[in-house]
């Protein structure tokens, strides 16, 4: 088991407070206005960009604060939603004539590649890509990665222990009959972080198998919540016994107080490269690619531990949050982005039916 110290500071509870990761938010807002405006000197002239809308997948307090530094930086005006990322690749979808939106900002960069393939993201090298591996960026300059999160299996300590369960090790232990109606997973149609779950299975079972064993997880499942950063919470409140999300989120929520801990699978686990891309035909792209250029910077990566957020970073001045999980520490298997972006469709489609969730 992997047993990282989540006896962490409470100091970080001040981080808790809004909206912490399972709200939704069906519209896009406008985002809430920085108590730190742009000195004078900074506010845009008249023939600089003056706003921005964004599609986010990352946690809202990220996004929050991420945006309100932005704003304050460049005198740019940002309205933002957080959506899940097949809910922002469904969004885009609809738009593709009048898009909406002209960055698309986190989220599992699976999705940006079905949205490559479809036409939907437009081609921006920022020159701070050269900052960031060629591992986690679109050859083509497609989508730039920002950061790296792990899949894992959130488990509430306290109901384990009283139990007397010991916390699964393995997909197969996830199969377990004391198990039975204890766990969360998101529906991989609408997030990423389930997608990447169901990528990953058929991955290293391959399909027919992988298939099979999503429809005995099924019989596991409590709840399909819509976003895949619920899972760990509803763990963590005790509504299930066991959350599958992005191991850092489950981290930010062990910080926040609730009774967490984390495992990973010992057959190997998915990984998550969260992309940032410019939307085709984006109405505001001059202050998208500012945008794009900020979002890669170290500095802006490093914000987001401020936030709550603990995934490792991809520019390679950048440090990690301490509480990161790297690539490196747990069996991951040789997840295949491409497969897994080109078959998104076909493959959540497989398992609604497979699943009987059409
Ligand atoms: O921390 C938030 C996060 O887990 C990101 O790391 C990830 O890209 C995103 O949420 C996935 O969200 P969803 O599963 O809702 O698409």
């Amino acid at each position: 088991m992997w047993k990282r110290t989540l006896a962490l500071t409470l100091a970080a509870s001040l981080l808790v407070l809004a909206g912490c990761g399972s709200k939704q938010t069906p519209a896009p807002s406008t985002t809430p206005s920085t108590s730190n405006p742009p000195a004078s000197s900074e506010a845009p002239k008249s023939n600089e960009p003056k706003k921005l809308v964004i599609y986010a997948g990352m946690m809202e307090d990220h996004v929050k604060g991420a945006v309100a530094e932005f704003e304050a930086q460049t005198g740019i005006k940002v309205e933002w939603v957080r959506m899940s990322s097949g809910e922002t690749l469904t969004r885009i979808r609809a738009e593709k004539e009048n898009p909406q939106a002209s960055v698309w900002y986190g989220g599992p960069a699976d999705a940006y590649v079905a949205a490559k393939e479809e036409g939907l993201l437009a081609q921006y090298v920022s020159p701070n890509a050269a900052k960031i591996p060629d591992q986690f960026k679109d050859p083509e300059g497609y989508w730039t990665g920002i950061y790296v999160g792990l899949l894992g299996f959130g488990y509430n300590t306290k109901m384990m222990e009283e139990k007397g369960l010991t916390p699964p090790e393995s997909w197969e232990d996830l199969l377990k009959p004391e198990f039975k109606g204890q766990i969360a997973l998101a529906n991989p149609g609408s997030s990423g972080t389930s997608y990447t779950l169901l990528a990953t299975i058929v991955q290293l079972m391959g399909e027919e198998k992988g298939l099979e064993y999503m429809t005995k997880l099924h019989e596991q499942v409590a709840q399909y919540p819509k976003s895949g950063t619920a899972p760990g919470q509803m763990a963590g409140r005790g509504e299930v016994l066991i959350g599958i999300s992005f191991a850092h989120d489950i981290v930010k929520y062990a910080k926040e107080g609730m009774p967490l801990d984390v495992t990973f699978p010992k057959e190997g686990t998915g990984y998550e490269i969260g992309g940032i891309a410019l939307i085709n035909g984006a109405p505001d792209e001059e202050a998208a690619k500012i945008f794009i250029d900020w979002a890669l910077t170290k500095e802006a990566q490093e914000l987001g531990q401020k936030y709550g957020s603990y995934q490792s970073l991809t520019n390679v001045e950048a440090t990690n949050p301490p509480e990161a999980f790297s690539l490196d520490e747990v069996t991951i298997i040789d997840y295949d982005l491409q497969w897994a972006g080109a078959n998104r469709t076909q493959l959540v489609e497989k398992w609604s039916k497979a699943v009987n969730m059409q």
